[in-house]
Formats: C-alpha cells, structure tokens, sequence
C-alpha cells in the first residue's frame, strides 16, 4: 500500500514535469475564498469539462510556500485512493464525487496562504489557484481625515474622530485584515497601539517606494500628544438604515441636517456609509452631505463617472456649508433590514 502510493508520488511528480513543458494549461482565474478560524471551509476545484470526468483522475492538491521547495503536499487522489498528509491527514475531504473541491476542517491560522490544485488524466489537465484567507472581524476599517485636511491628528483628536462617525481607532489585526483584503492607502494614520501605519497592496514610489512588497509601513510608535496623522477607523454592522433621502432640491449643510431631522432619522456619519458599502453592498452615484461636513458617495459596482475602477466610498470633499450643490444620506437607528436605495 504504502509503496502503491510511494510509485504514484514518483509518477505523479513526472506527469507533472512533463506536463508543464509540453501541453498548454487551461489558465483558471485565481480564486480567492474567506474562512473562519475553528469553521470548516470549502477550496473549490472543478473539471475543466465534462469529458475530463473520466475514472481514474489524479487530484493533487498542494500548499504553495513562496519558495517552492518549501510547499507542503495536502492531498493526493488517484481512482480510490486518497490521502492527506501532514497536518492535513484527517482534515481534508474530497467533497463531492466527480469534483476536486477539498473541505478543509478546523481552519487554522497556518492554513492560510495559496493552494494549488491540480487535476490530472492525461488528455485535459487542470490547474487550479485557490488563496484561502481568514476573515475574524465582520465590520469595515476606513481611513480618516477632517476637514482641517492630512495629518492633522494627534492620537486623542483621532479617537475622537473616529468615536464621532459611529467608529473607533482600528487594531493592528484590524488594519492587517483590511489590507489582506486589498485596502490601499497612502496616509499614515493611528492604530489603537499607539503605532501609525499605513497600508499598500499596490506597492509605488511615493508609497514606500515600488520595490518594497505589498504590506503594511509602520512609522512606528509616535508621539501621541506631538505627533500628527490620520487614522484608520473600525467599525462593526449597521445597527439601523442608512438611505440616501430623495429630494426634490439640492441643499446646503444646515438644510441636509434638518431634512433628516424631518425623515425621523439623523445626517448618517462616515461609520454608517462605509458599513453600508462594504458590508451591505450599498451603492449609489449620488453625492451627498455627511454629519461631518464632508459630500461623500458610496460605489460597490465600478462603472463609468462613479469609481470605474474600483469599488470605495469616494471623497468629493468638505464643501463650503452654504453650498446648496447636493443630496444627503441619512441614518435611522433601530433594527437593520428594511434596506432602501
Ligand atoms: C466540519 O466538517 C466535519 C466533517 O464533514 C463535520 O463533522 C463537522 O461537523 C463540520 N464542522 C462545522 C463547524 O461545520
């Protein structure tokens, strides 16, 4: 039994050579799948055709390390055979018949990282990437700066700023997360620890400079009476409706305010229109005002004139207060559902 398997490794390994020399590969998109520590979670592989669904499949599913010498077997199917190895033994499943799709149980931190799954019958091979991350917090961490303009924080300012958009000063873990999930920005700003940091996925020149990797630049701990930043906030769901208030007039500041007032509801806060975004999917290409004075919209699907490349909450900016130019999004506390557009 174990030599059976040995000789499959030896010629799974061989295949594999000559398979990445020879045929051209189906190029599948990366698959980026989310999971929580101690859950279970599903790291999809599918058969390129039906026609590949033939007995007698290799499935390889290997654990990618950035130096490749380093990567960790996790899975070998062949026929009826299979096996874990490692710390895996025991914890991964093909799920389905007919499909190399894992379950992985019990999700540790070290399980986090770039698979490989590899689907192999000599006529069709398939290579699938799937990057497992681990998502522990459910809220939404966005930078922030007043309307005094960058870097006009010093720590107790920035908690106040954050406590004043229904938020609080986000954590390192907090930070990491969001970064892990492709937030990008270029101003420093206060962490909770008292460090300030700011983070690039997109490494360039003025970010930090383009040959140092995506990550997080630290300035490190700063003086937190001397020392002025941003801050990077953290808020967790929505407890109640955030909608942007159809009127028929655009309206200053004081008017947006009163209109909201009006509605029963309040001027909705920063918290509010970045949780609705990210975490509702809330989307509408409609400046308008916020509690702080700032004119703000909210975008989850990129088009044409509204954020056409990525999804983000964008900043039009803090417009003079008796400018009658825009709309208002406002907030109701109570219990979410009832989601207006
Ligand atoms: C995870 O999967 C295993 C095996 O299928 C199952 O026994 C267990 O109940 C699942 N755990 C959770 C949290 O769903």
């Amino acid at each position: 039994m174990m030599s059976l398997l040995h000789m499959t490794l030896i010629s799974l390994t061989l295949a594999g050579i000559a398979y990445s020399q020879v045929t051209s590969l189906p190029l599948l998109p990366t698959v980026e799948i989310f999971g929580e520590l101690g859950n279970n979670v599903t790291l999809p592989c599918h058969y390129f055709s039906k026609e590949s669904q033939v007995f007698g499949n290799r499935i390889k599913w290997i654990k990618v390390a950035d130096d490749e010498a380093l990567n960790e077997d996790v899975l070998l199917s062949m026929g009826l055979h299979t096996k874990a190895y490692g710390r895996f033994e025991n914890r991964v499943f093909l799920t389905m018949e007919g499909d190399a799709s894992i379950l992985l149980t019990d999700v540790t931190k070290e399980d986090v990282g770039q698979y490989r799954c590899e689907i192999m019958n000599g006529m069709e091979d398939t290579v699938q990437e799937v990057i497992l991350k681990i998502r522990s917090f459910t809220g939404v961490v966005f930078p922030y700066s007043p309307h005094l303009g960058r870097y006009n924080l010093n720590f107790d300012a920035a908690v106040q700023a954050c406590f004043d958009q229904d938020a609080e000063v986000a954590s390192f873990e907090q930070l990491f997360e969001a970064w892990q999930d492709g937030l990008d920005w270029c101003n420093a700003g206060w962490l909770n620890d008292g460090t300030v940091q700011y983070p690039i996925t997109k490494p360039r020149q003025p970010c930090g400079g383009s040959n140092n990797q995506p990550g997080l630049r630290s300035y490190g701990r700063r003086d937190k009476q001397m020392s002025r930043y941003d801050v990077f906030c953290y808020t967790s769901e929505l407890m109640g409706d955030f909608y942007w208030l159809e009127q028929p007039n655009r309206l200053n500041f004081d008017e947006a305010v009163q209109a909201c007032i009006d509605d029963d509801a309040e001027i909705a806060k920063v918290g509010h229109i970045y949780a609705a975004w990210k975490l509702n999917g809330y989307d509408r290409c409609d400046a308008g005002w916020l509690a702080d004075g700032s004119v703000r919209y909210p975008i989850s699907r990129p088009r044409k004139n509204c954020s056409p490349t990525d999804p983000a909450v964008r900043l039009v900016g803090f417009p003079d207060k008796y400018q009658k130019s825009y709309g208002v999004y406002c907030f109701k506390a109570g219990p979410s559902g009832d989601k207006r557009q």
